[in-house]
């Protein structure tokens, strides 16, 4: 017994032994490869290539730091690079007689490892290549050698000097095959070297078709995809060519697929994992939550309020309320909406002396939405501001740490998610058309509905970004401003910033807030807010209903009863009763209190009342949809086992009982199932006397409470009368339910 333990025990020894013997061989063949890159500074494609250099243990050496770029003018379209071949010949120089080592360039913007050196190296060796480079479908920068290419069995037929790896050898004979000067284009030299076929066999020069190793996303951007290791316990995501069935380890972004590599970013390298959810979101992390106020990085808020937008007094108090040093926020607001001047100018007086300073375009100042958020960035710049805010009205921040959040990410353009609530519209694009339009992406589903959560690079965001200033220093403004063309000032901006290679961030890590739909506001009402509970249920429900509305449901409390069978709720807030009479008073056309009503069926009403109807201001639906929305549960409630869903109202009014005009209203019965009666305003303050008799139990609510609604039955039991209203104006909003 104790023999075979220890037996087992010596043979899992050996079996370290081995498998440390084995390491330290596999690390020996890691120092066998010296890996180069050329970047001349840190743009965010080049730190998510270090990123992933760093995740499989990978130290490239970076040719160029520091300097000017001096590979010609227009690297984004490859033109130049003779820098490149030029730096490496003269890196490489110390190693010219290191005939086993190997070594890998890549370029270094647009490129992401996806393995380690090993599995790199042993797949180059499988390839019997001295040198092999990566291959493309397109025959760039001199399309005349097409011809002379060799067609090969399968895959890409053209070379891409992005990608490559060698022996040291070769690689320098084929670097010092005629000298180039820094602007010449190394994809033509390399080019030049591979068709000649001398050359080609003599450095067993071969170009990687099929993505063995590399994948040159340019003309492949549909034949990559993600791939799930699902039988993994922590699965990570790969890239898989589809077409060549291989899983390539360096993906390279070139010419216009870069973007292309930006939405595969979001994943691959271990960037985000199924069970571990975002982990580049890690990265550069700032603690600001121990800082003083006065160590907070100084913040230009820009406001912009560029179309009426439903809820701007609430928008408003929420960019207040953020948490975050007011003396560390300088205000900017730019109100090109005339029915908005009061909004701004209450929060202005409120809160404006709250912020280190504010600067107030108004509507009447005439600037343009593209004027005004350039001016903003050059006011954030002479302020010296360290991190720019744009917010625009449509953004409600029900987050009051959006801010420090955002600033926490430590990226150059962050956005929070917002979306409009229950809809797929947000504030930004998964993907773009080829000519710059919104296109979804396969995430993007999954990102609005925060299903997955992360910090995703996105080619389009709009409505409320934080941008790190150093950004806006290091470009010419003419660069970085809201004008291109005709487009919108948000896809100029967004086009700008990603022709500079800037990563546009938007991230869901937690619910930041949402964004209110503008589309169906009609400032020409009095009160268009009112009108927004079908389009903006979510606000509408916030400013409408009362606070204490979920205390009707609750199974611990009785229903208060003031008399037999009339029940009492708390339903809307005190703001819905002065903007409903507004509405009411605003439209002005009371009706006559005659028993002639043209605006019945009948055209008779035998109690007539002074009231206005619904729908002669256009809210019945609004109000039926309140009905079914908020009174049918607490009609369920009250009154078990009686359903009608939705309810039916032909009846539904307001009524105004003043001295003088109609004080009182006779006893009568209702043509309704049950009645709701919601007070509008509030007995001994704006009117006196009022209330409502229920005459067969004598029973009077005279103590109403604005906000607060009775129901009763219709008929029968509850013959009613409207008690005298002695001084002021009572109004009350009614309506008779399924009659
Ligand atoms: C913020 O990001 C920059 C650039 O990526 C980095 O240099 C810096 O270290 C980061 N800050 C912190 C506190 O990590
Ligand atoms: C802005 O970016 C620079 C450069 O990456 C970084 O050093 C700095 O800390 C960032 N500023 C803030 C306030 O995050
Ligand atoms: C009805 O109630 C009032 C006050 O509660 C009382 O004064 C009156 O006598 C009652 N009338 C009848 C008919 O019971």
């Amino acid at each position: 017994m104790k023999n075979t333990i220890l037996s087992r025990l010596m043979r899992i020894e050996i079996l370290i032994l081995l498998l440390s013997y084995l390491t330290s061989i596999s690390s020996k063949q890691i120092d066998d490869i010296l890996v180069y890159t050329v970047a001349t500074s840190e743009t965010d494609g080049f730190k998510r290539y270090l990123e992933s250099a760093a995740e499989y243990n990978i130290q490239p050496t970076v040719l160029g730091w520091g300097q000017e770029w001096k590979g010609g003018e227009d690297i984004r379209h490859r033109a130049g690079g003779g820098w490149k071949v030029n730096l490496l010949k003269e890196a490489l120089q110390p190693y010219k007689d290191d005939k086993d080592r190997l070594v890998l360039f890549t370029d270094g913007y647009d490129v992401m490892f996806l393995s380690n050196l090993r599995t790199i190296t042993d797949e180059f060796k499988k390839t019997e290549a001295r040198v092999l480079f990566g291959a493309e479908s397109a025959c760039w920068p001199d399309e005349t050698l097409t011809s002379l290419y060799p067609v090969p069995k399968q895959g890409k037929r053209f070379l891409n000097s992005g990608l490559y790896i060698g022996y040291i050898p070769e690689i320098l004979e084929l670097l010092n095959r005629k000298p180039l000067v820094d602007t010449d284009d190394d994809q033509l030299f390399f080019t030049q070297a591979y068709l000649d076929e001398k050359m080609r066999s003599q450095l067993k020069f071969k170009l990687d078709h099929t993505s063995q190793i590399f994948q040159n996303l340019n003309g492949a951007i549909n034949e990559v995809e993600l791939f799930t290791e699902n039988e993994k316990e922590n699965p990570e995501l790969h890239l898989q060519n589809a077409v060549t069935h291989t899983r390539p380890l360096i993906v390279h972004g070139n010419g216009p697929s870069k973007l292309k590599l930006n939405a595969l970013g979001n994943y691959l390298a271990r960037a985000w994992m199924p069970n571990q959810g975002c982990r580049h979101c890690k990265r550069g992390h700032i603690d600001l939550q121990k800082k003083t106020a006065s160590e907070m990085p100084l913040v230009y808020l820009a406001l912009f309020i560029e179309q009426a937008s439903p809820f701007l007094e609430e928008q408003l108090q929420k960019v207040y309320d953020l948490e975050y040093p007011k003396k560390r926020i300088h205000l900017f607001i730019h109100n090109g909406v005339k029915y908005h001047t009061p909004h701004v100018a209450d929060f202005v007086e409120k809160y404006g002396k709250a912020y280190l300073s504010l600067k107030q375009i108004t509507a009447e100042d005439g600037i343009s939405e593209w004027s005004a958020r350039d001016l903003s960035l050059d006011q954030c710049l002479l302020k010296e501001c360290e991190l720019y805010f744009s917010v625009d009205s449509v953004s409600h921040l029900d987050n009051p740490h959006t801010l420090r959040l955002l600033a926490e990410q430590n990226r150059t353009v962050v956005a929070p998610l917002l979306v409009r609530p229950g809809k797929a519209w947000s504030n930004f694009w998964g993907a773009l058309t080829t000519d710059g339009f919104y296109a979804r992406s396969h995430d993007y589903m999954d990102i609005v509905h925060s299903d997955k959560r992360g910090l995703w690079n996105v080619p389009f965001l709009s409505n409320c970004y934080l941008i790190n200033a150093t950004l806006l220093r290091q470009y010419d403004r003419a660069k970085l401003n809201h004008v291109r063309g005709n487009l919108d000032a948000d896809m100029a901006f967004c086009a700008n910033l990603r022709d500079l290679d800037v990563f546009l961030f938007v991230s869901n890590r937690v619910d930041f807030g949402h964004l209110v739909n503008p589309e169906s506001y009609d400032i020409t009402r009095s009160t268009p807010d009112m009108y927004q509970i079908f389009d903006n249920e979510r606000d509408w429900e916030e400013r409408y209903i009362h606070s204490d509305y979920p205390e009707n449901f609750n199974p611990d409390k009785k229903p208060l009863q003031p008399c037999p069978d009339v029940y009492w709720s708390p339903i809307v807030t005190k703001r819905f009763c002065k903007d409903l009479i507004q509405m009411m008073e605003n439209f002005g056309k009371w009706s006559d209190g005659k028993n002639q009503d043209d605006r019945l069926t009948g055209g008779y009403e035998a109690v007539p009342t002074r009231d206005i109807h619904m729908n002669q201001v256009g809210w019945e639906p609004h109000w039926l949809l309140f009905l079914q929305r908020y009174v049918r549960p607490i009609q369920e409630h009250i009154f078990t086992g009686y359903f009608h869903d939705p309810p039916r109202s032909l009846m539904n009014f307001v009524v105004r009982y003043k001295p003088g005009e109609q004080p009182s209203l006779r006893p009568h019965h209702d043509s309704s199932t049950y009645t709701i009666n919601i007070a509008l305003n509030e007995v001994g303050q704006d009117y006196e006397g009022g209330g409502c008799r229920f005459i067969r139990y004598n029973c009077s609510v005279t103590d109403t409470k604005e906000g607060w609604m009775l129901m009763h039955p219709g008929r029968l039991t509850h013959y009613h009368e409207g008690l005298l209203v002695t001084k002021g104006v009572r109004y009350i909003m009614i309506a008779f339910v399924d009659p």
